[in-house]
């Protein structure tokens, strides 16, 4: 069986950069699965589908083809990465992943990305429904305003004009949306290795991460 290291967490606590640095870490590869739901959000705006209309999005997200490509990605052959990026893209996305029925439909899709040497899974439910049985379940916490001044600061470094009283209110409607669904809702899974990231850097989150990777896996973290 292909060895799995899930991480979950609400967004803004680095999840994404941890996977990647841990899938380059390893060799290993890495899915971020919050493209999906972010690329279905995209494309059900696109094309005028309500984001409350469970069957049409999860019919959308049966016929979508989503690709990854030297750090890109293809909705239907169109390159969409800066697209998904938004903070409009993101509430799409946490409305669309409300679906019970949209989760199911996109669950094979997330299942096959567990190819040898091995697959580090970022999300909300990697360790809770995708890949219950992963060798290793991460689960990264931070506070609300912590996340907001991250969030802030990377769209400011854009040129982009942003209020962070605007950004701390997304924030947490968005984790009390994801926190509170009936289906796969945002927790830590049985056994996580729970980590607090507020005042930690990258790298010291990195360092702990491998720690508790070096644990499981003693001999692919070296
Ligand atoms: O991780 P990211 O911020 O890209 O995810 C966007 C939204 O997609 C989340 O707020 C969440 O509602 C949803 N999501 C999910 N399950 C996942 C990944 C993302 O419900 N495994």
């Amino acid at each position: 069986m292909t060895p799995v290291i899930t991480i979950d967490g609400p967004s803004g606590t680095g999840k994404g950069t941890i996977a990647d640095l841990l899938a380059q870490h390893l060799g290993w590869h890495c899915l971020d699965s919050g493209v999906l739901y972010r690329a279905l959000g995209l494309v059900a705006q696109r094309r005028g589908v309500e984001l409350d209309s469970a069957d049409a999005l999860a019919r959308l997200a049966s016929e979508m083809k989503v690709e990854f490509r030297a750090k890109r990605v293809y909705l239907d052959g169109d390159d969409i990465t800066g697209a998904i990026r938004t903070e409009q893209a993101g509430n799409a996305a946490s409305r669309v992943a409300a679906h019970g029925k949209v989760r199911d439909v996109l669950l094979a899709w997330q299942r096959q990305a567990a190819k040898p040497p091995g697959l580090i899974a970022d999300g909300r439910d990697m360790g809770t429904r995708v890949f219950p049985d992963a060798a290793l379940k991460i689960f990264l916490t931070a506070s609300a305003e912590e996340r907001a001044q991250r969030r802030y600061k990377q769209l400011k470094e854009k040129g982009l004009d942003v209020s962070l009283q605007l950004i701390v209110t997304e924030i947490r409607e968005r984790d009390e949306r994801d926190r509170n669904r009936s289906v796969a809702p945002l927790k830590a899974p049985c056994g996580a290795f729970t980590l607090d990231t507020t005042s930690l850097s990258i790298k010291e989150v990195l360092d702990r991460v491998l720690g508790a990777a070096g644990g499981v896996f003693p001999d692919s973290v070296g």
